[in-house]
């Protein structure tokens, strides 16, 4: 079975990137061949500083190698160092219909927010799929917010069988965990970079991550009286880093009354704040050592340019080019 995921170097990563992405993806790898890789292409659409672009990189690198990515039993790179991918992404531009990805929700989000769409906005999901169908992936774990964009690459890929002949690409399955395929921001929307509403998995200091679990939003309810626990953001953060008791527990509190947001809020900035606590310690030592962290990307680069070349040469040959 092969698993498959990308995440972009659009900024360090937040609580939802990490319980929705790199967290399953971690404990996917031992369960089959796992390709992970950073989007660097993706993150042109909006990046524009070729020196933050870089930094970003590689801070994203180090930062999936201290949550637990392991390059021994993953296959871990950056997008951009495999270019057959945009290859395949041109080739699948001509089975795609315009309307698919006029389809988008994520595009029209954009679009909605003011951004001036360039064509690779537009195309971004084409890129996409070819990401996916390129390492003939079998299993993508991903936030619920990508589910449209793997819809596509299934529809994509169908097109393409059906125009030029059956099993030529695998269509993947996306894999949305429940407790995590939403994960709430400060203001209860989804939490986003865009959105400015995110808590990042390795905050600057203890400090700031407090400030901002206290800055999350709930209802005026009174101290003394009961809190519905059902649909409860502080609930759901919680349920992240503690264990069923734990929040059965808080669940209860809540019900019973006689207990202030701010305690409960205490509790979610320990419980994060201990469960990134050995990861923080292991980035430390990985920024001291930027010749491992290259040599896992480059390794990395390596295998999955094998089959790419593998995937790559079979459409080829299918399309006629
Ligand atoms: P990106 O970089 O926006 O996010 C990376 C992953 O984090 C998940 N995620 C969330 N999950 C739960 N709750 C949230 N609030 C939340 N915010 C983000 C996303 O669902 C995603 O899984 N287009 C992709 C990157 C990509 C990709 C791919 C993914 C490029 N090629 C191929 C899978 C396969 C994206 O922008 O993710």
């Amino acid at each position: 079975m092969r698993i498959l995921s990308g995440i972009q170097p659009s900024g360090r990563p937040h609580l939802g990137n990490y319980f929705g992405m790199m967290q399953p993806s971690i404990l996917l790898q031992e369960q089959g061949d796992a390709f992970y890789f950073i989007a660097d292409y993706h993150a042109l659409t909006s990046t524009h500083d070729p020196e933050v672009l870089r930094q970003n990189v590689r801070d994203l690198a180090i930062d999936f190698l201290a949550c637990g990515l392991d390059p021994e039993k993953s296959t871990f790179w950056v997008q951009s160092d495999v270019p057959e991918v945009t290859e395949l992404a041109w080739i699948l531009s001509c089975v795609t219909p315009m309307g698919f990805l006029e389809r988008c929700v994520s595009y029209k989000d954009k679009i909605a927010q003011g951004i001036s769409p360039s064509h690779g906005l537009f195309a971004y999901p084409v890129l996409q799929a070819a990401d996916i169908l390129l390492f003939d992936s079998n299993v993508v774990p991903v936030g619920k917010d990508q589910k449209q964009h793997l819809e596509l690459t299934r529809d994509v890929a169908s097109k393409f069988n059906d125009r030029y002949g059956e099993d030529l690409l695998v269509i993947p399955e996306p894999q949305i965990r429940e407790v995590a395929a939403t994960v709430p921001g400060l203001d209860g929307r989804k939490m986003s970079k865009s959105y400015d509403n995110s808590i990042e998995i390795f905050e600057e200091t203890e400090k700031k991550l407090r400030k901002k679990v206290m800055k999350i939003v709930t209802d005026t309810t009174a101290v003394e009286d009961p809190k519905d626990p059902t649909d409860s953001y502080l609930i759901q953060l919680y349920s992240l880093v503690a264990t069923p008791e734990e929040v059965a527990e808080m669940e209860d509190s809540f019900r019973a009354g006689g207990t202030g947001y701010g305690h409960y809020k205490q509790q979610i900035f320990e419980g994060i704040r201990d469960h990134f606590a050995p990861m923080r310690e292991k980035r430390e030592k990985l920024v001291e050592d930027s010749a491992y962290v290259d040599g896992v990307l480059e390794d990395g680069a390596r295998k999955a340019r094998a089959k790419a070349r593998e995937v790559i040469d079979r459409v080829r040959n299918a399309v006629g080019c």
